[in-house]
C-alpha cells in the first residue's frame, strides 16, 4: 500500500515501486513508529482532532497491532511501499477507516526521523551495555597480568619494558571513551522532531512538547525544518560506532599477532577460533580477524552517509531514505561482533613466560642509561647520545648493555659509573615509572582500579538509561 495514490493517474511502475520501497529494511522501525503513532494520537484528541471515542478505538487497535508485531503475527506484504504504510494497513484492517485518522498533523518526514531517533537511543544504549562485558573482560585480564613484564613495542619494535596489564588496560580506557561518546550523543540527540509535519509544523498539532514528552525525550526540536532535514545525529551516531569499531580492530590485530607460532603470547579458546578445510592441523584466529575486518564497514557506512547528506537542498528530499541501511548494518555488525569478542577475550590464555622473553631484548633498557645520566643533571641530548653509543658498541660486540665494562662505560661519558647496572633490569625500569599514569605495577594496579570503578559507573549509567526510556522502546 502507499499513501499518495489521489492525484495520480495510475500507480507507479513495477521498477519505481521496486526503487522507492523501503520497508524490506525499515520495517526494524515497526515498533517505534507504532509507539510515535500512540504519542501522536493523544495529541490529537487533546486538539479535538480525533474525538475520545475514536481514540480509544485507535489506542486499542494500535496497541494490539504493535502486540502482533513484536510477535511476527503482522508483517509488511509486498505491496507495502515503507513501514508507515504498512502500519496504517494493518491498523484499517483492524478497526476501518477510522485508523486513516491519525495521519493527520503529521508527515512521514517527522514520522520516520522520530521511529529512527527512538532506534538509535535504544540500540546504542545495547551497544553500549555489550562494551561494558568487553571491558570487564579486559579488566580482569589486565588485573591477572599485572605483574607480567612484557617488551612495549613502538613501530612493532620493542621499544620500552612495561607490564603486559598496562597494555591491555589500555583497550578498557578506549572502549569507556566510546561508552562516553554515546552518552554525548544521547545528550545532544534526545530532542524530538515529531510536529515538524513535512517541514513547516502543523496546525492540527499545537502542542507537539507534550509528546515529545510522552516519548521520553528530553526536548522538542526547536526549528521544523532542521528537524526533518538534518540526520547529523545519525552521522554521529555512525561514528560513534566506526570508532568502536576501530578501536575493536586494534584489540583483533593485536590478538591476531600474539596468537602466531612466532609470539605464542596467547592461547585463543578452541571455542572462539576456527579451523582450515584443507589443512587438519590450523587453528585460526578468525573472530580476531572478522574484528580487524569489520571495522571497514563500519567506516565505509559514516562514509556513505556523509556522502549523501553532503549539498543537499532546503528541507526533506528522498535521499535521505538512504540514511538507515548504513545506520542497522553498523548496529547490526556491532551487535554480532562485541559478544564474540568478549568471549574470545574472556576465555583466552596468555602465556607469561613467553610474553617476558623479550622484554629486554632490542637494548629495551638504553633509556634507562639516558635517563641515568639525566638524573646526574646531564643535558637530555647528551645522555641520549651516549646511551645511543652503548647501543652501538653492544651491537658491534654481541653484548647485552649490562655486559660492558667500567672502563668502557666511562669512556663512554664520565658520568657513566658501575652503579648505573643496578638500572638495567626490566623490573627497575618498570618499577621507576611511579608517575600515576606509567607502568609500574603499583601505577598499573590503581588504573585498573580507576578502570574497575568508571566500568561500575558506566553499566549503572547505561541501566538507568534503559530505564529512562523504557517506557518508548517498548510499545
Ligand atoms: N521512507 C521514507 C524515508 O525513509 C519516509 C519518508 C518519505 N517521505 C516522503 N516525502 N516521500 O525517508
Amino acid at each position: 500500500m502507499t499513501l499518495w495514490g489521489g492525484r495520480f493517474s495510475s500507480g507507479p511502475a513495477d521498477s519505481v515501486a521496486a526503487l522507492s520501497r523501503s520497508v524490506d529494511f525499515d520495517w526494524r522501525l515497526a515498533p517505534y513508529d507504532i509507539r510515535v503513532n500512540l504519542a501522536h494520537l493523544e495529541g490529537l484528541i487533546s486538539a479535538g482532532i480525533i474525538t475520545a471515542g475514536n481514540g480509544e478505538v485507535i489506542r486499542a487497535g494500535l496497541k494490539a497491532l504493535g502486540t502482533e508485531i513484536l510477535s511476527g503475527k503482522f508483517s509488511y506484504d509486498d505491496k507495502d511501499e515503507d513501514v508507515h504504510s504498512a502500519i496504517e494497513r494493518g491498523l484499517v484492517a483492524k478497526i476501518g477507516a477510522v485508523g486513516g485518522a491519525l495521519r493527520a498533523g503529521r508527515s512521514r518526514n517527522d514520522l520516520v526521523v522520530t521511529d529512527f531517533k527512538l532506534y538509535l537511543i535504544d540500540h546504542l544504549l545495547e551497544i553500549a551495555s555489550l562494551t561494558t562485558n568487553l571491558i570487564e573482560a579486559f579488566n580482569k585480564k589486565s588485573a591477572e597480568t599485572v605483574e607480567i613484564i612484557a617488551p612495549g613495542f613502538t613501530h612493532l619494535q620493542h621499544a620500552q619494558p612495561i607490564v603486559f596489564g598496562h597494555e591491555l588496560a589500555k583497550h578498557s580506557q578506549a572502549l569507556l571513551r566510546d561508552i562516553d561518546r554515546v552518552g554525548d550523543w544521547l545528550v545532544r540527540n534526545s530532542i524530538s522532531p515529531l510536529g515538524a509535519g513535512a517541514l513547516s509544523g502543523s496546525g492540527l498539532q499545537p502542542n507537539p512538547e507534550s509528546s515529545a514528552q510522552s516519548l521520553g525525550f528530553d526536548g522538542l526540536a526547536a526549528n521544523s525544518i532542521d528537524a526533518v532535514s538534518d540526520r547529523d545525529f545519525a552521522a554521529e551516531a555512525l561514528f560513534v560506532m566506526a570508532m568502536l569499531g576501530v578501536h575493536l580492530s586494534r584489540i583483533g590485530e593485536e590478538f591476531t599477532l600474539w596468537s602466531t607460532t612466532e609470539f605464542s603470547w596467547v592461547v585463543i579458546d578452541d571455542a572462539y577460533s576456527t579451523g582450515s578445510s584443507i589443512m587438519p592441523q590450523k587453528k585460526n584466529p578468525d573472530i580476531a580477524e572478522l574484528a580487524r575486518g569489520k571495522s571497514g564497514r563500519l567506516v565505509g557506512n559514516l562514509t556513505a552517509l556523509l556522502t549523501t547528506l553532503k549539498g543537499l537542498p532546503f528541507a526533506y528530499n528522498r535521499d535521505l531514505q538512504e540514511d538507515k541501511e548504513p545506520v542497522f548494518d553498523s548496529v547490526e555488525t556491532l551487535l554480532l561482533l562485541l559478544p564474540a569478542l568478549a568471549g574470545m577475550v574472556t576465555t583466552a590464555k596468555f602465556n607469561d613466560a613467553n610474553i617476558s622473553r623479550g622484554a629486554h631484548a632490542g637494548y629495551a633498557l638504553a633509556t634507562e642509561i639516558a635517563d641515568y645520566l639525566a638524573k646526574k643533571a646531564v643535558p637530555f641530548s647528551l645522555a641520549h647520545e651516549a646511551a645511543g653509543e652503548c647501543v652501538r658498541l653492544c651491537e658491534k660486540s654481541g653484548r647485552e648493555l649490562h655486559e660492558l665494562s667500567d672502563i668502557e662505560l666511562s669512556s663512554i661519558h664520565p658520568e657513566l659509573e658501575s652503579d648505573l647496572r643496578e638500572f638495567l633490569t626490566v623490573s627497575g625500569a618498570v618499577a621507576s615509572r611511579t608517575s600515576s599514569l606509567g607502568t609500574s605495577i603499583a601505577s598499573v594496579t590503581s588504573q585498573i582500579s580507576d578502570l574497575e570503578t568508571a566500568t561500575k559507573e558506566a553499566k549503572s549509567w547505561i541501566s538507568n538509561e534503559l530505564q529512562r526510556f523504557s517506557g518508548m522502546m517498548k510499545p
